[in-house]
This record gives C-alpha cells, sequence and structure tokens, in this order.
C-alpha cells in the first residue's frame, strides 16, 4: 500500500474535478482506490463502518491533499445511512461524479450446501446486494438530474469462475453484476454509465481473515501460485485502478462491462491438464 504518497501535477491528472462516494472505502480494496483517486484530482467520501480506521486514513491522505476527503460512518445496509453519504458529498463539493459501491463481506467459510445457515445467507446479501441496490439508488438520485455519472461496482472473480467461494458470496456477487448489466440500460437514458470491477485474489484484511492466512509473504506467495498469470501478484492498488479507469473519461462508452481482473484465471480450467500429469 503506498503510504503518504504525493497528489500528481494536474496535467496527468485523470478524476480532476469529480467526486466520488466510495463504500468499504477505509480499507483493503476501497482504502487503496480512495487515496488514488485523491492523487488523480477527485474529492472523496469514504463510507464505512469502520470509522477509527477510515479517520486515520483521511488523515494519512490530507497530508498529501487538504480538503480532498472526508469520512462519513455508513453501514450500507441502510438506505438511510448510504442517502445521507451521497448527501454529504453533495453537500460538500455540489455534485457527485463517481459511486463505488465496493463494500462486501466474505460471509461463513461453509463450503457445502447441507451448511447453509440461513442468517449468513442473509448477512451477506445485506451487505453485499441491498448494500449495492442503496448504493445505486441514491448514485442515481442525484446523477439522473445531472445526467452524468459513473457508478462502479465491487463483483468478484466469483462471478465468472465457479467453485472458489462460498455459495452466498458467490450468488451475491451474481446478483451485483446483474444488478449492474440492468441498470446500465436504464440509467444510459441519463447519460450514466454503470460497470463493475470483479478481481481474483487480494490479500487484505477480508481475504486473510477469511483464510485464516495473516502472512503476507505466504498469502500473496498462495495468490501467485494459483493464480494464471505468473510473476505477478494481484493488489488492491491493481483493482484500485481498473476502478479508476471506468471511473474516467477514458471509458467514457464503456457501460455494462464486467471487468475482470483475474490476470486470466477465469478463462482456464487446468483440471484435465492436471488429471493426465497424475497418469
Ligand atoms: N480481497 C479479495 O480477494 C477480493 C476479491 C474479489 C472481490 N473482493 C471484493 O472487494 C470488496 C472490498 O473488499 P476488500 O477485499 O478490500 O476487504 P476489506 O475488508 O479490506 O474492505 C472491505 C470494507 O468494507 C467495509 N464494510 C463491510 N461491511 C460494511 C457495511 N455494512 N457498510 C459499510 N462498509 C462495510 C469494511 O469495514 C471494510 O472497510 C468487497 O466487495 C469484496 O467482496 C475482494
Amino acid at each position: 500500500m503506498m503510504e503518504g504518497s504525493s497528489s500528481l501535477s494536474p496535467t496527468t491528472q485523470r478524476l480532476a474535478g469529480k467526486v466520488a462516494v466510495i463504500t468499504g472505502g477505509a480499507s483493503g480494496i476501497g482504502a487503496a482506490t480512495a487515496r488514488l483517486f485523491v492523487q488523480h484530482g477527485a474529492k472523496v467520501v469514504i463510507a464505512d463502518i469502520q470509522d477509527a480506521l477510515g479517520l486515520s486514513l483521511c488523515d494519512s491522505i490530507r497530508s498529501f491533499a487538504s480538503d480532498s476527503v472526508n469520512f462519513v460512518h455508513c453501514d450500507v445496509t441502510s438506505d438511510s445511512d448510504v442517502g445521507a453519504a451521497v448527501d454529504a458529498a453533495v453537500a460538500k463539493h455540489g455534485r457527485l461524479d463517481i459511486m463505488f459501491s465496493n463494500a462486501g463481506i466474505p460471509g461463513s467459510p461453509a463450503i457445502s450446501i447441507l451448511d447453509l445457515n440461513r442468517a449468513d445467507l442473509e448477512n451477506v446479501f445485506n451487505v453485499n446486494v441491498f448494500g449495492a441496490f442503496n448504493c445505486a439508488k441514491h448514485a442515481a438520485r442525484v446523477m439522473i438530474p445531472a445526467r452524468k455519472g459513473a457508478i462502479i461496482f465491487t463483483s468478484s472473480v466469483v462471478s465468472v469462475t465457479a467453485g472458489m467461494g462460498p455459495h452466498p458470496y458467490t450468488a451475491s456477487k451474481h446478483a451485483v453484476v446483474g444488478l449492474a448489466k440492468n441498470l446500465c440500460v436504464e440509467l444510459g437514458e441519463f447519460g450514466i454509465r454503470v460497470n463493475c470491477v470483479s478481481p481474483y485474489g487480494v490479500l487484505t484484511p477480508m481475504l486473510a481473515k477469511h483464510i485464516g492466512l495473516y502472512d503476507k509473504e505466504v498469502g500473496e506467495r498462495l495468490i501467485s501460485e494459483s493464480g494464471n498469470l505468473k510473476g505477478a501478484v494481484l493488489e488492491e492498488e491493481d483493482v484500485a485502478a481498473a476502478a479508476m479507469w471506468l471511473a474516467s473519461e477514458e471509458s467514457k462508452y464503456v457501460s455494462g462491462l464486467n471487468l475482470v481482473v483475474d490476470g486470466g484465471y477465469g478463462t482456464t480450467n487446468p483440471g484435465f491438464v492436471e488429471a493426465v500429469k497424475r497418469l
């Protein structure tokens, strides 16, 4: 993670003058995106339930870009919290250009359908799906009158590759892609683009806790060895860069895309080759 990086010169900033809300912005992918967006000239509202972490991230970002970031406590499962986060961005900066609906949880690591716990299923859907709906609704509320905007959801590689994650998580991330595509149709009429970014494994606090692996070196080796693209490890900043492209004018005609950032993992199925090797 880049700490205390300075802003870029105005000519190289790709989000100059834009205003963004980033949910789940206190940690992991959301935090890296908040830093990158600010470096590229955006004003960012970090919306998260981890207040202490969000506030300390704001302090660290303000050290190189004062008045460019603020934190609001926001539980994405709450319609009114998300509405208030959007209203805070509009009140402070006059508009909303980018909604990065990124907050998510993995839920219980249980894999078998026989172990399915209804409360866990509801919990995962509340955050990952209903949270995404809340973000979309409140972003659209202010973007439609402005007749422009970019809504980006964090889905996952599990939206294109089955068997990697628990059923509720996988189903929730498919739902997010479905929502994005349907919204792209409705909101295209108003000049609003809607896309997803879908990463492969990134060793964020969420993944570390989910797989019980806290050693950065071992975790990154696991991700690298299991990945398709060798010689590279997917990091938060790589996902942030994909989100920035979707948020910027560089993707001005891109909508309805599920931008999979997985080094080609989703295209592979090494089962046959592995079985042949074992013969
Ligand atoms: N890390 C990975 O390997 C990976 C892979 C694919 C997709 N993703 C997705 O990326 C997104 C970000 O996850 P991350 O890996 O950066 O994890 P993270 O735990 O570092 O960050 C997630 C953030 O979401 C916040 N959050 C959780 N519930 C919330 C709620 N109800 N309201 C508001 N904020 C809430 C957390 O407080 C945290 O700051 C998630 O949607 C996740 O599903 C992660």
